[in-house]
């Protein structure tokens, strides 16, 4: 029999459906309440609100469980490609060798873009964020693509502006970056895979010989399958709420890279690797700093700890925690920056006020560093995020759109004024 929740509210008693997930997770459906009783519930910051039902990733953030459609994080990381994982997530399954050729080949046919592009760039100042560009860059395939502007079109045509997407936005990510530093920029080199052409495009230099290290691209890989998905979180929220008007797909996924922008998300992996680098060069005092942190009256944050979900750890972050020792010790890199990372999750984990509010490093502590000893300059760390996350939000818009969800639109409780009279200009 199914489960019901029962609301009273004045003597009126409000019995609610109680849906339940395949995890066994239960959500009280409160979608006719308003109708039967008037009464909206209200959750800032949707802290306990479920916005739909998914199939694409399960996550217990008491537990410390993460998986793609079933499949382990740890399984993924450590047997995946990042590829393979975008197919699993945006297509369902895993998929089978004739299906990831096709695939991989699809994605080569389209990494190039167009040649006016160039000129799209050419129009940003230098010191421009890669983000803003490459967001700006992805809105701009809705004018390249025209008809990808109707999401209703056949299946075909919205799977073409899925691999389009897919295969561009690393030739987007190293040319906002190319753009940044007033580099000519690096063509796609379709012999390579999707990592190593996007760490050419990145790093290349004319008329120079360009050998893709494999540890660098094995760890990136890597990492962008930890970014791949993450359910609901700002980034892919929005792009679910900015699809569900019908915007397009581009549109959609521009609004994500927004989101993601926010030092409170994505940005979080560049705010780690300046917070350390200010400790370090104010002595690396990390006590005064731990310090900071718990200080209310002080807005200073331990940036890449605690998570909305995880409350008990995070599990990609135990994965890049040893990513990071392991590519930092194969390439012999000896950074500074790490030793202090290290010592305040040290101080961190035995101090009570992290402990009490199940403040734990989250995935943007590690990969920051992992980063910069791949040469990626900090301002590109929230690209590389994005790159990772783009195969979740194209899996979140797609089944978004194939669910028919309803435009999202939350309501309020207004606090404002009462009715009161316009007074003229003069009289006030
Ligand atoms: N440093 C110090 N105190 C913190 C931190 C932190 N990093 N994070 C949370 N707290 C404290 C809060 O002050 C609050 O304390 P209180 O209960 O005494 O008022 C308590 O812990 C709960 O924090 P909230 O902000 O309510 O938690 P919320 O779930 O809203 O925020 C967030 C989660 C945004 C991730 C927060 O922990 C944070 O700002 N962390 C630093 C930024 C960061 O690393 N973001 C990356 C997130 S992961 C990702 O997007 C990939």
């Amino acid at each position: 029999m199914s489960k019901t929740a029962t609301l009273t509210v004045d003597g009126n008693s409000y019995e609610l459906p109680i849906i339940e997930g395949s995890e066994n997770e239960l959500a009280i459906n409160i979608s006719k309440l308003r109708g039967a009783s008037g009464l909206i519930t209200i959750d800032p910051g949707f802290k306990n609100t479920g916005s739909t039902r998914s199939g694409i990733t399960f996550l217990n953030g008491e537990e410390g469980i993460l998986r793609y459609r079933g499949y382990s994080i740890e399984d993924l990381a450590e047997k995946s490609s990042f590829l393979e994982v975008a197919y699993l997530l945006i297509y369902g399954a895993l998929p089978t060798q004739a299906e990831f050729s096709s695939f991989q080949e699809q994605i080569t046919h389209h990494t190039l873009v167009h040649e006016d592009i160039k000129k799209i760039l050419d129009g940003f100042p230098s010191e421009a964020h890669p983000m803003g560009v490459m967001s700006s860059l992805v809105t701009a395939q809705t004018a390249f693509y025209p008809e990808s502007l109707d999401p209703n079109r056949s299946w075909d045509a919205v799977n073409l502006s899925i691999i389009r997407i897919l295969a561009k936005m690393p030739t987007f990510a190293a040319w906002a970056y190319k753009n940044e530093i007033g580099h000519p920029v690096n063509y796609p080199d379709n012999r390579l895979n999707y990592t190593e052409n996007f760490l050419k495009m990145m790093f290349a230099l004319p008329a120079a010989e360009y050998e893709v290290d494999p540890i660098v691209a094995d760890a990136l890989d890597k990492l962008l399958i930890l970014h791949a998905d993450h359910e609901q979180n700002c980034s892919t929220a929005t792009v679910r709420v900015v699809g569900s008007s019908q915007a397009s797909l581009y549109a959609s996924l521009s609004a994500g890279i927004n989101a993601l922008w926010g030092p409170l998300h994505g940005g979080a992996n560049q705010a780690v690797i300046e917070m350390l680098e200010m400790i370090k060069a104010d002595g690396g005092n990390i006590e005064k700093y731990i310090a900071k942190a718990k200080d209310k009256d002080d807005p200073f944050r331990l940036m890449g700890f605690g998570h909305r979900v995880y409350k008990n750890f995070d599990p990609r972050a135990r994965i890049i925690k040893k990513a990071a020792d392991d590519v930092l010790g194969k390439l012999g890199v000896d950074d500074p920056v790490l030793e202090i990372a290290k010592k305040i999750e040290e101080v961190a984990l035995e101090d009570e006020y992290f402990v009490q509010r199940s403040l734990y490093p989250n995935v943007d502590f590690y990969s920051g560093i992992i980063y910069r000893a791949m040469g990626i300059p900090t301002e590109m760390f929230t690209v590389m995020f994005a790159l990772g996350r783009l195969p979740g939000w194209i899996a979140q818009w797609k089944e978004m759109r194939e669910n028919g969800e309803p435009i999202g639109r939350p309501r309020q409780v207004y606090t404002g004024s009462t009715l009161r009279d316009y007074v003229d200009i003069n009289n006030r």
